[in-house]
């Protein structure tokens, strides 16, 4: 039967008209650089939810699994490997029930409480403020702690700030020396509540913005340690809050955050499996994640009004893909499993945060490990990187990189029922090696595309980098299977002056361009 399918083709085709498309061009413009991409648009985020920070990051120093001081080495080790600039802790809603007295002093004294956010599961506060800045520390990233303002009060919280930052003679700083640390920690960012919207307090924004301003009143640190001071904003189609909170939260703030997720259909309810979906949802997935596109466009316009001179952020402190949960898991623990689609919805999000590098300066994706779209999977002493931990890696040259203007003509979209997105997805920038980068993503599930590709002030010779594809929708990564879908080497020259490169279809390409 196998041997006969090149025919059954070949005689099917010739039946049909001859679909030739055409050749689509990507032009990157290395004359005009842009603004710096912010390398903490690539920030993860670890909350107190499911097995995201325990067991799959924490096992305890007595663990037999390898570890350092509590922290598995696997992971860790993996991580060191993205450059991951950020982290972002505890939570998510778990911060607003956070209350950091908790997790500070011996381990075998702190309260257990109940995490009722996720999974009504016991919440031992083995992981405190001590434990979280080792993990900071091992992995040479940046911390962006989450306050409590939902169900704390401005001490509790201006008292933790002091705790972490104060290098004076003060009992809080005296009582971080006590337990361990004598130097202030780095607190990069802190979060003033999450999702006050929702899970945060049900509130509406303008009470949030009395509330934040209050709050913020009292988080006082030390000449330059204050940390970059962040108001909770909307999600999904709203602007209303970015409104408000730039108008009247805006005194000191850094940034104010976003969340936006991917469901497949759209629907929370009914959001769609990670695995054995059909193309329909292949479809809905990419067209949901390109929504965000117009979503910070919105929240930016507002902002270019209130705050002209660009000194808010717009942080996108919480975004990826939410399936319905794996069949047989705590629902509560958001455990979901990472396909090649999820690689493709990550480079798309990349994609469209660089075009707004001036306002985005930051996101975190929801979550780093085993929890909704994550960098890793572990199962007890095992590990498996997903593909989106590779489509993160393969990016890694645009941290901190200059933008560069790219353009895509003659672009073929991809249709399903009367619907369209666009079929290829392209960025640029200049690396801090000096080299330009660039992003290609086939959003196409079976159609390979060629690509042109025209690079104004540079002369072109050849391409090399790296390509992310797999033969299946849901192609991923298993523990028997655990390097099924992995980047692969790629290069391309210039021929007669063009540079033509192939990109498969449902595929990720980060490559250099050298003369
Ligand atoms: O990332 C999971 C949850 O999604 C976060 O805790 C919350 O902020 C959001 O609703």
């Amino acid at each position: 039967m196998k041997a006969l399918k090149p025919l059954i083709l070949a005689c099917s085709l010739a039946a049909l008209p001859v679909l030739t498309f055409a050749q689509v061009s990507v032009s990157v413009d290395t004359t005009k650089p842009g603004p710096v991409i912010n390398k903490n648009v690539y920030g993860q985020f670890a909350e107190h939810l499911g097995t995201g920070i325990y067991e799959g990051l924490w096992v305890g120093p007595d663990s037999r699994i390898p570890n350092t001081r509590g922290w598995r080495n696997d992971v860790v080790g993996a991580l060191k490997e993205l450059k991951v600039p950020l982290v972002r802790w505890p939570g998510g809603c778990f911060a607003d029930e956070y209350h950091w007295r908790d997790g500070i002093g011996a381990r075998n004294k702190r309260p257990v409480k109940v995490n009722t956010h996720w999974g009504g599961v016991a919440e031992d506060n083995a992981v405190g403020t001590h434990e979280f800045f080792d993990l900071v520390e091992l992995l040479g990233t940046e911390a962006y702690v989450n306050g409590n303002l939902g169900s704390g009060t401005p001490q509790e919280m201006a008292e933790w700030l002091e705790y972490m930052t104060s290098d004076t003679k003060s009992s809080l700083a005296e009582l971080r020396r006590k337990n361990g640390r004598k130097e202030p920690y780095k607190v990069a960012y802190f979060g003033i509540g999450n999702e006050a919207w929702g899970c945060g307090g049900n509130m509406k924004p303008e009470y949030y913005a009395h509330l934040y301003n209050h709050y913020a009143t009292f988080l006082k640190t030390p000449p330059g340690a204050r940390p970059k001071i962040i108001a909770s904003g909307g999600n999904d189609n709203d602007t209303k809050w970015t409104d408000v909170l730039s108008r009247e939260a805006a005194r000191g703030t850094d940034g104010i955050s976003y969340h936006y997720y991917t469901l497949p259909t759209g629907v929370w309810e009914k959001k769609g499996a990670a695995t054995g979906f059909p193309e329909s949802e292949w479809f809905s997935t990419i067209q949901q994640t390109l929504r965000i596109d117009q979503q910070i466009k919105q929240n930016i316009a507002v902002l270019d009004k209130n705050d002209p001179q660009k000194k808010i952020g717009f942080y996108v402190d919480e975004w990826g893909t939410w399936y319905d949960v794996e069949p047989g898991t705590n629902p509560g623990f958001l455990f979901q499993r990472n396909t090649i689609r999820d690689a493709v919805v990550a480079a798309l999000n990349f994609n469209i945060f660089h075009e707004y590098a001036e306002r985005v300066r930051m996101t975190n994706i929801a979550q780093m490990v085993n929890v909704l779209q994550a960098m890793i999977i572990t199962d007890k002493d095992k590990m498996l990187l997903t593909p989106t931990y590779h489509a993160y890696k393969m990016y890694i040259p645009f941290q901190d990189a200059t933008k560069l203007p790219v353009a895509v003509d003659n672009d073929v979209a991809y249709s399903s029922n009367g619907k369209a997105v666009p079929g290829i997805s392209a960025t640029a920038a200049r690396a801090k090696d000096g080299k330009v980068y660039v992003a290609l993503v086939n959003t196409h599930p079976t159609r390979a595309s060629d690509v042109a590709l025209n690079v104004a002030g540079l002369n072109v010779g050849s391409v090399t980098g790296q390509v992310l594809t797999a033969e299946k929708m849901d192609a991923h990564n298993t523990f028997e299977q655990p390097q099924a879908v992995k980047p692969a080497p790629f290069s391309a020259k210039a021929a007669d002056g063009k540079l033509t490169i192939k990109v498969p279809a449902k595929a990720v390409m980060v490559f250099a361009v050298e003369a």
